[in-house]
């Protein structure tokens, strides 16, 4: 995680982005600070990216990287502003030892990655259309040795898988279909009937950008039915309010990138 101490919306990629909106860069540390303590509080390590100045993207650490095993697959980010938060999770990773792979092709890490390592035996699931370019897949899957399956993104809203689908186990999704071209749907739906859908409410509330471990999942406060679908399906949802954040384009999970080793 990366606190957003230099969190400010300074340009506009992606349609959530509104220049003009007043943002309250305390409250969104405050709000940053309770999601932190929320992962500490459910028995996880979290380990923390010095934020700079000049990027003010940096506390949507999850676009930094996508990594697998030990293996770290390096993002390459598609908007110049944020180009130079790849290097800082590069320095992160390469100083715990981890094996790097520098990417060539545009990809945004865990924005547009995602791992379920009971699905089918290990799968990635990686989107496309607006950020990450389809032949990252290609390398992703090289650079990991895991198939990766291909999703297209349709909605501008949804600009990165992360904000249309997550992991709620490791071999489960949750996702909302309009979000997804419809072959993209039906690839979803056969490779898992059992999914959890979401609709286009919870959806724009940034509730499918959550992270789960397998019990728990911590998600945006505003998804509230979504939260009642997944204690039905059996799972502890975990609310967290992280309203300025939104002003960027994100919630929970792109605040937080998953290091698998
Ligand atoms: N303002 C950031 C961007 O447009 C938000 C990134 C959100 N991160 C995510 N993993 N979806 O790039």
């Amino acid at each position: 995680m990366c606190s957003p101490e230099h969190f400010a919306v300074e340009y506009a990629i992606n349609p959530w982005m509104d220049v003009t909106a007043p943002v309250d860069a305390e409250l969104a540390v405050k709000q940053w600070d309770r999601l932190r303590e929320t992962l500490v509080g459910l028995g996880h390590e979290v380990h923390l990216l010095v934020p700079e100045p000049g990027l003010p993207d940096m506390v949507y650490a999850a676009n930094g990287a996508f990594m697998v095993d030990g293996t770290v697959y390096g993002a390459r980010f598609k908007h110049e502003q944020r180009a130079a938060e790849a290097a800082t999770h590069r320095a992160f990773h390469e100083s715990q030892g981890w094996r790097f792979i520098a990417p060539n092709e545009t990809n945004e890490g865990e924005g547009d990655f995602a791992y379920l390592p009971e699905a089918h035996g290990g799968l990635v699931l990686a989107g496309y259309g607006f950020r990450t370019e389809l032949p990252a897949h290609a390398e992703a899957q090289e650079a990991l040795g895991r198939p990766v399956v291909s999703l297209r993104l349709v909605d501008p809203r949804f600009y990165h898988l992360d904000v249309a689908l997550a992991s709620i186990d490791d071999g489960n999704v949750v996702y909302y279909p309009g979000a997804f071209s419809s072959a993209s749907q039906r690839v979803l739906n056969q490779l898992f009937p059992d999914a959890v859908l979401a609709d286009d409410e919870d959806a724009l509330a940034f509730g499918l950008n959550l992270v789960s471990d397998g019990a728990n999942v911590v998600l945006n406060s505003e998804a509230t039915r979504l939260a009642g679908r997944l204690k039905a399906a059996g799972y502890t949802p975990v609310p967290v309010e992280l309203a300025e954040l939104k002003k960027g384009g994100g919630s929970v999970k792109c605040c937080i990138a998953e290091l698998r080793y």
